[in-house]
């Protein structure tokens, strides 16, 4: 019975706390649940830590102070901020292998690969080498990429950093229909646009302004 799945924490944190320098604390005691079904951003200014939670959320990074409770049989996608492919395979290739992965014949692996890449607004780029994309359509096939994988979670690292306003919409449109679809979405940005969109915002900033000082503000 899965009707509760939107209701359903994919994560929780409880009193979390973290920093690599001791005796200092990029945050602390950090409570907060990711509920499936909806969006969490992640806010702050460069520096502040929101990389290092997304790290800590899908469990690579071990946290200083506090827990993490994953719920079982949670997977986990994780969109990077600076994007990485295979420099010579093509765009519809990188996406295709995610849905062939995940069980589907080639056939159909193609077909789904196509539209989310149109979703994405990269069909032109389909059969682009992953070397031959922009920046932001690198990052833009990432994402495509990991909503092929149909996780339970998906971390978002500054997804529309690198994105004009039109390409911008389209993601943040995308990660509401990720949601809607029952995954937990946390999305790490410094856009207004973005953070206005979600459904809940852990901001660090007040945590680094405190742990940091007045470094914390150099770079808002
Ligand atoms: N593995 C590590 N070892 C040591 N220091 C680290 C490590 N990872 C991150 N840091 C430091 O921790 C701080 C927070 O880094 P993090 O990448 O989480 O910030 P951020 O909020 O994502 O910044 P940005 O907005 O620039 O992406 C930085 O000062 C960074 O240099
Ligand atoms: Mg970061």
């Amino acid at each position: 019975m899965r009707s509760k799945l939107t209701s359903e924490p994919a994560v929780v944190l409880h009193g979390v706390g973290h920093g690599f320098v001791r005796d200092q604390w990029l945050f602390e005691g950090l409570s907060a649940t990711f509920p499936r079904g909806t969006i969490t951003g992640v806010s702050g200014p460069s520096g502040s830590g929101k990389s290092t939670l997304l790290s800590i959320i899908a469990g690579w990074e071990k946290p200083r102070r506090g827990r993490v409770v994953v719920a079982r049989g949670t997977t986990i996608r994780w969109v990077f901020q600076n994007p990485f492919g295979v420099p010579r395979r093509t765009a519809l290739d990188h996406v295709a292998l995610a849905l062939l992965a995940r069980g589907l014949g080639r056939a159909a692996a193609t077909a789904e690969a196509a539209a989310l890449l149109a979703d994405f607004g990269l069909a032109g780029s389909a059969d682009s080498t992953f070397s031959a994309l922009s920046g932001g359509e690198a990052q833009r096939l990432m994402l495509a990429r990991a909503v092929a994988g149909h996780p339970d979670l998906i971390l978002v690292d500054e997804p529309t950093a690198q994105l004009d306003r039109a390409n911008a919409a389209t993601v943040n449109s995308v990660l509401a229909a990720l949601a809607a679809r029952g995954s937990a979405v946390v999305v790490a940005s410094h856009d207004a646009e973005t953070l206005a969109a979600c459904d809940a915002v852990v901001d660090l900033s007040a945590r680094a302004a405190t742990a940091q000082g007045e470094a914390a503000h150099a770079h808002p």
